[in-house]
């Protein structure tokens, strides 16, 4: 039999997601097993579904952080190793003209929440950590913390579009009021951006005129039950290797991306 790898999982709502990959874990479609589920928000469907399979849950609640912060500044206070700066500059959520006090405010809460995660994950020893419908983006200060090894990334994240089109929070409606007559999802390893780290695998389906947004995320919510596991088991399996490739571009520029190479069984 083949050794199970730990995974953690991060949710913020229904967990259909979670609900395939547990449900391939317990048929053996992946040789691993959810070790627990967090969430940044309590009393969500995935966390009941989790304690449906005995799996052990927790929440941090971002919401809570955040507001905390904005109104009383002063009860909460940024991790002792926190360095604005550093993090500043490593980031690439936000650009280099954005509202500094945004950028201060965002990497302050989120750090705060981020260590809180990363203690509750302390316990647990973990291979791989799913972000499976979780709606928050993780900055360099979780990231570091918990990708330790630049060239073997762990944290995945699947998303509901083709990247590199159509970022963001709303994949399938932003595919919808394009027109695109093709949709898709998406699973990545995350980076310091947002949706933007190396692709290890994605799904397609047509769209018609006559398709509704609902039509769209039905099917593509269903290809997503079938690509996260597979792309999950391949991870388990050892198959997923990270490069760095070089390309030089028409005008002599140089550049550099990170792509996962699929190897053979
Ligand atoms: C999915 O469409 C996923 O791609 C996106 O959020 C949705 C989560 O759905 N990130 P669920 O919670 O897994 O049902």
């Amino acid at each position: 039999m083949a050794t199970k790898i730990r995974i953690g999982a991060m949710i913020s709502g229904g967990g259909t997601n979670l609900q395939a990959i547990i449900d391939a874990c317990e048929s053996n479609a992946i040789d691993g097993q959810i070790v627990f589920v967090g969430s940044d928000k309590d009393g969500v469907r995935g966390l009941e579904r989790a304690r449906n399979h005995n799996i052990e849950t927790f929440v941090v609640d971002y919401g809570e952080i955040i507001r905390t912060y904005r109104e009383t500044p002063e009860k909460l206070f940024p991790p002792s190793d926190f360095d604005l700066d550093e993090l500043w500059l490593k980031q690439s959520l936000f650009g280099p003209h954005a509202d500094s006090r945004k950028v201060e405010f965002f990497l302050t809460t989120r750090a705060i929440a981020e260590k809180r995660l990363l203690e509750h994950m302390a316990d647990y020893d973990i291979d791989l950590l799913v972000l499976a419908g979780f709606m928050r983006n993780l900055t360099p200060y979780f990231i570091d913390r918990f990708n330790v090894d630049p060239d073997h990334p762990r944290i995945m994240n699947i998303h509901p579009a083709l990247l590199p089109s159509f970022p963001g929070v709303d994949g399938y409606g932003d595919t919808y009021r394009y027109g695109c007559k093709v949709g898709g999802c998406t699973v990545h390893f995350i980076d310091y951006g947002e949706d933007s780290g190396p692709i290890i695998g994605q799904m397609s389906f047509p769209i018609s005129d006559e398709d509704s947004l609902d039509a769209i995320k039905e099917r593509g919510l269903e290809l997503e039950w079938h690509l996260y596991p597979t792309c999950i088991q391949l991870f388990a399996q050892n198959r997923l290797e990270v490069v760095t490739m070089t390309h030089t571009l028409d005008n002599n520029e140089t550049v550099q991306r990170k792509i996962v190479k699929i190897l053979q069984d």
